[in-house]
């Protein structure tokens, strides 16, 4: 198993390099989370598999009332940031979108069915984007075989009502995805936005990495994942996710 290995120079952590390459790292519980540009940290970071909710390259801004209305996503003109960074890596799940072109090297796309949430795009457009891709890449994935339209997987719309990032995912939603990883694997997320990957994975008791470039999401993946890590364990998880089959009679 491999995990992060190196800590990164500590130099460019300098307050006068230009914020979107300052530096802070955070460690929280098992998570070790970064404030940096993924495309220069990832080279010395070392994790079993990616679990990640990449810019979709649609170049999105939300339209609708929240503090960060018109606020545009870093890396979201196109596919080429989420391709390069996921280039090295081989068990992979990403999350995507129809409107632009799949994950290279994808072994199946699951669908998360949002249920009656927002949907992103066209609000004058009467049906809502109420789906999004996830595209699965790599050997490492098993467990009960389960339905590839994920569903039931709620995020809150409104920032009013709790919700935290404009591309926020639900924990249970990423739960789901690390129940199908060896448990002793680490996880990374490059991508980290609000830190839900990092809420899920010590939820399951997994190592983290996470990577975020913008400062305000960074601090609330920091506060998100510190309250995960207060949480009491009540529950032992299982040292494998592989399942065993039982007689039938
Ligand atoms: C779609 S959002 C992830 C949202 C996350 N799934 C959540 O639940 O909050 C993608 C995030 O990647 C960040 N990002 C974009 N380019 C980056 C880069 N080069 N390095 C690190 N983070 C980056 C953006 O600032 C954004 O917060």
């Amino acid at each position: 198993m491999t995990t992060q290995s190196q800590a990164i120079d500590k130099t460019r952590m300098s307050a006068d390099t230009p914020s979107s390459s300052r530096r802070r790292i955070e460690h929280i519980g098992d998570a070790t989370l970064y404030l940096g540009d993924c495309r220069d940290l990832l080279p010395e970071l070392r994790a079993d598999a990616i679990i990640t909710d990449p810019p979709y390259g649609i170049a999105h801004s939300s339209n609708y009332g929240a503090s960060w209305q018109r606020v545009q996503i870093s890396g979201d003109e196109s596919t080429e940031l989420r391709d390069r960074v996921l280039e090295h890596f081989e068990t992979v799940a990403a999350f995507g979108t129809w409107k632009t072109t799949p994950l290279p090297n994808t072994k199946a796309t699951l669908i998360w069915d949002k249920g009656p949430a927002f949907g992103m795009g066209d609000l004058s457009f009467p049906w809502k984007n109420s789906w999004e891709c996830i595209y699965i890449r790599g050997p490492n994935w098993s467990g009960f075989r389960s339905e590839g339209v994920l569903k039931g997987h709620l995020q809150v719309s409104w920032e009013s009502h709790g919700r935290v990032h404009p591309h926020q995912k639900p924990v249970s939603l990423i739960c789901h995805l690390l129940g199908k990883l060896p448990s002793r694997f680490s996880i990374l997320d490059p991508f980290m936005g609000s830190g839900t990957t990092g809420v899920a994975a010590l939820r399951l008791g997994r190592k983290f990495i996470g990577i975020e470039i913008e400062q305000r999401w960074f601090d609330v993946a920091c506060r998100r994942i510190e309250e995960e890590a207060r949480q009491p364990r009540l529950w032992h998880v299982p040292s494998s996710s592989s399942p065993v089959q039982e007689p039938l009679l």
